[in-house]
């Protein structure tokens, strides 16, 4: 995924697209690189690397009232200046910033090659350049349609032209932009976060929408070239929450952000008295979801690991079958569905390719489709039927953690609700909602152990693998924990059912391996203790993850974190704090940028 700007208004350009390439660094930082007009001339400035490589470049006090910024993560090209954004066709009459695939850029490319134009780049976004310049005679955003409609694949794109420097032209399929409206200004964006310190009133472009954008105009058409109104909606997002404050990262920030995130998550659908939860944005649709004969959550990466977790909640709480499903995978085995299935689609982003497929497949099948998402109007939230949002405030760093933790409360206050509707009495109920408004207190006592898990931290940082052991509802955990090691410290960890560690993964258990157990009191916390000593008998290094109290369990354990007992289902919510905690400080540790790990983006919105 990438982050794209656009600005057209009177003040200076250059600091409106940087600040807004460094909020929006989070979607992809490889390269990054801004253009501009000068007196009719264009300026261009690119590097690899992250947004202030950029800024080191530049020149801020320019007086320009027009430019296009983006921020990079490569799918067509290695991370070089050249393939870097923005890019400018061969004749210099159209420069574009591009997110997404055009997935037939080659047979594209090879028509405008025997048409005599030139390449410099390996990207797909140079043949838009070029087709758009092949139908540019004197009308930018009319050569902008044409050529939408010979590409395939998804696109995000603003383009301007020194031939019509008054004016930004974007279009939408697949990948995210809004439109950002000012006063004597205008905004593109591809997500609302950067746009936030200027506007709250966007536009929001749908899949086949574009917009002409001028200082004190925006036109919205169609890429068949019919006029449509769009909404001016105001966004909620308050720049102190994108900020990160005291904090040196913004992952540490979002961990410690949970005592309230998860409040968030439940506020004002906690009805305490009748021990359940009202979800008003899937109330019109409850009676599909109760009489549903299956239920299939599909999401991709920590979200996988949340749906794992809704799964027990959900089978036990209603006795609906459910699975769970890589979204990568479900969309592409012709999965078995029809009106009586619910399908829901977990994310984050809201923007992730696989799952925005997936729940496409799901719809066409006609599966009842629901979303759990964390940003409101995106493109998943805007393509299911009926949803939740979870409230979690913008998440910047590409670590997902209070995510996490919030899409948990809202598939247990779901599960909940649909329970409590069927056979699950009022004391049971009254049990878990208890536990929930305990929840944000629980976790504080765990975030005030932060120092000693720091110093725990500091023991591991040197090991280049670790096995993360839970089982039952702490088995997702176990798979989270190790997520969130690998991705930001780049060791190899991996997530198993303790059990399963007999059936291969004990060979890899010698003095050198730490092992993290996931082992609060419940009713097979004795056959995890067995698994502990298994791991003590080949020296294997334990780290334990338990509740106060436990002396077998600490007399096993090289180190014990603890956490406050709580209900079974509120186990996981509490376990995977101090394993967030323990990645975040060995990453630091490690000297890794703990925000904006190698390779990753914040969502991937390519398949
Ligand atoms: C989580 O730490 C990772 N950054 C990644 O696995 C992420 O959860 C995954 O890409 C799904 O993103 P989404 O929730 O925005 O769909």
């Amino acid at each position: 995924m990438c982050g794209i700007v656009g600005y057209i208004g009177a003040q200076k350009v250059l600091p409106i697209l940087m600040d807004g390439l460094k909020r929006l660094e989070y979607r992809g930082y490889d390269s990054a690189g801004v253009a501009w007009f000068d007196n009719g001339a264009l300026k261009m400035v690119k590097s690899v690397g992250k947004v202030n490589e950029l800024g080191r470049k530049l020149d801020y006090g320019i007086e320009s009232g027009l430019g296009i910024g983006h921020t990079r993560w490569a799918t067509h090209g290695e991370p070089t200046e050249i393939n870097a954004h923005p890019h400018v066709s061969d004749d210099g009459r159209v420069v574009l910033i591009h997110n997404g695939i055009i997935e037939n850029y080659a047979s594209l490319k090879q028509k405008l090659i025997e048409r005599g134009r030139t390449f410099q780049s390996e990207t797909d976004t140079e043949v838009l350049a070029n087709l758009i310049a092949e139908n540019f005679t004197d009308d930018l955003a009319a050569a902008v349609r044409v050529a939408c409609n010979l590409v395939e694949g998804a696109y995000g794109i603003v383009v301007i032209s020194p031939e019509q420097p008054d004016r930004l032209i974007a279009a939408k399929m697949g990948s995210p932009l809004v439109i950002g409206a000012g006063n004597g200004e205008n905004f593109i964006a591809s997500d609302a976060l950067a746009l936030a310190k200027h506007t709250h009133s966007v536009i929001i472009l749908e899949d086949g929408e574009m917009a002409e954008v001028t200082r004190d105009n925006i036109v919205t058409k169609t890429i068949g070239n019919r006029l449509i109104s769009k909404v001016i909606q105001e966004t909620a997002i308050e720049v102190d929450r994108i900020e990160k404050g005291n904090y040196p990262h913004y992952m540490l920030k979002e961990i410690f952000e949970q005592t309230r995130t998860v409040k968030d998550a439940f506020a004002g659908r906690l009805l305490p008295e009748e021990g359940t939860a009202h979800l008003g944005g899937i109330s019109d649709v409850m009676p599909r979801i109760e009489n549903a004969e299956r239920i299939i959550i599909t999401a991709c990466g920590t979200s996988y690991h949340a749906g794992l977790i809704g799964e027990y909640y959900l089978e036990e709480l209603t006795r609906i079958p459910v699975e769970v499903e890589y979204a990568s995978e479900f969309r592409y085995r012709n999965p078995i569905l029809d009106e009586k299935t619910v399908v829901i689609a977990m994310s984050q982003s809201g923007e992730t390719a696989d799952t925005l497929s997936a729940l496409k497949e799901a719809r066409r099948k006609g599966a009842l489709i629901l979303g759990i998402c964390n940003v409101v109007g995106s493109s998943i939230a805007r393509e299911t039927d009926a949803g939740i949002y979870i409230h979690a405030g913008p998440e910047i760093g590409v670590a997902s953690t209070k995510a996490f933790t919030s899409q948990v409360v809202a598939l247990l206050t779901m599960a909940l609700n649909i329970g409590r509707r069927k056979h699950i009495g009022i004391s049971a109920g009254k049990a878990i909602v208890e536990s929930l408004r305990r929840l944000p207190e629980d976790i504080q006592q765990i975030l005030d152990q932060a120092d000693e898990i720091r110093n725990i931290a500091l023991q591991l940082k040197e090991h280049q693998n670790a096995l993360y052991l839970g089982r039952g509802l702490n088995y997702p955990v176990a798979l989270e924990g190790a997520l969130k090691l690998k991705e930001i410290s780049y060791i190899h960890a991996e997530g198993y059912p303790a059990a399963e560690m007999k059936h291969g993964p004990i060979a890899l258990i010698d003095n050198n391996m730490p092992v993290f157990f996931i082992a609060p009191r419940d009713e097979i916390h004795d056959k995890v203790i067995s698994n502990i000593q298994e791991v003590n008998a080949r020296k294997g290094y334990v780290i334990s993850i338990g509740n106060p109290g436990d002396a077998r369990l600490r007399e096993l354990s090289r180190h014990l974190i603890t956490v406050p007992v709580t209900h079974p289902f509120l186990a996981p919510l509490l376990t995977v704090i101090p394993l967030q905690l323990l990645a975040y400080y060995i990453a630091v540790e490690r000297g890794c940028d703990v925000d904006q790990p190698r390779n990753l983006a914040k969502s991937v919105t390519v398949e």
